[in-house]
């Protein structure tokens, strides 16, 4: 199973203070160096996190696979475009909402969404698409176009006692072992971290997952003692 990193909370710390460290193109490219198999970022309609002129940084630096997030409005489809990025996962995005909460409701959008599909093809990107681990998401999206699945694994990260998590594993591999069938691609992501990537990393049928939030959170805290060391080395000369 490969391993795309999600690097957008690294411009979450950077705007906390409206300057340019930590960049989130360095961090993209150390997680490269690392083994990162692609690079994933989220241009949120409210430029929370990364902002456009990040994105055309990121499309420079980034020489595994740039993987786009973004909502499906007109306006992310024109920077889509103008962007190329290998890839694009469509999320459904609520202004309100912390982090992308569910996968994405293909069956009330299909029209939509089949159009918006067509010219990101022709521009030669692929198109993910984030749903729920359910079957009947995995045929619309197939019908419509879609390269890949993204399985929501939010559910998973939820489940309290190890009964639950493994049938919740249970589904998200029936539910991947279909989309092949299907002819889609299949990754996962939401809520992957240290505790409970053992098991889920056991699922054949899924080529890569999306990580973000449990990587920048224990890279600031493995990253801690050289940082204080570094300092006290500098105040000490
Ligand atoms: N996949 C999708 C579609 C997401 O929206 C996110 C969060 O931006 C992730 C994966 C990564 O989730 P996390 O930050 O919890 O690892």
């Amino acid at each position: 199973m490969q391993l795309a990193v999600n690097i957008d909370h690294i411009a979450t710390l950077r705007n906390a203070r409206n300057e340019q460290q930590p960049d989130p193109v360095t961090a993209a490219a150390i997680a490269e160096l690392a083994g990162a198999s692609g690079i994933v970022c989220h241009l949120r309609e409210d430029r929370r996190h990364i902002k456009d002129r990040d994105l055309e940084r990121l499309r420079e630096a980034v020489t595994t696979k740039l993987d786009l997030e973004m909502a499906m409005t007109e306006e992310m489809q024109r920077i889509a475009i103008r962007t190329k990025p290998e890839l694009i996962t469509l999320v459904p995005e609520k202004r309100q909402e912390l982090t992308t909460e569910g996968g994405l409701d293909i069956a009330g959008r299909y029209d939509k969404l089949v159009e918006f599909i067509k010219p990101v093809h022709d521009t030669g990107i692929e198109v993910s698409l984030f749903i729920e681990p359910e079957k009947e998401a995995v045929r619309l999206a197939a019908e419509a176009g879609a390269d890949l699945v993204e399985l929501h694994t939010g559910p998973y990260s939820l489940k309290k006692t190890t009964g639950e998590a493994e049938a919740e594993i249970k589904r998200v591999r029936t539910t991947a072992a279909f989309a092949r069938e299907c002819g889609l691609r299949v990754v996962a992501g939401h809520g992957l971290n240290y505790y409970n990537i053992i098991p889920f990393s056991r699922i054949g049928e899924i080529e890569e997952v999306s990580i973000g939030h449990a990587l920048i959170a224990r890279a600031s805290l493995v990253g801690m003692e050289r940082a204080v060391k570094e300092m006290l080395r500098l105040i000490d000369a």
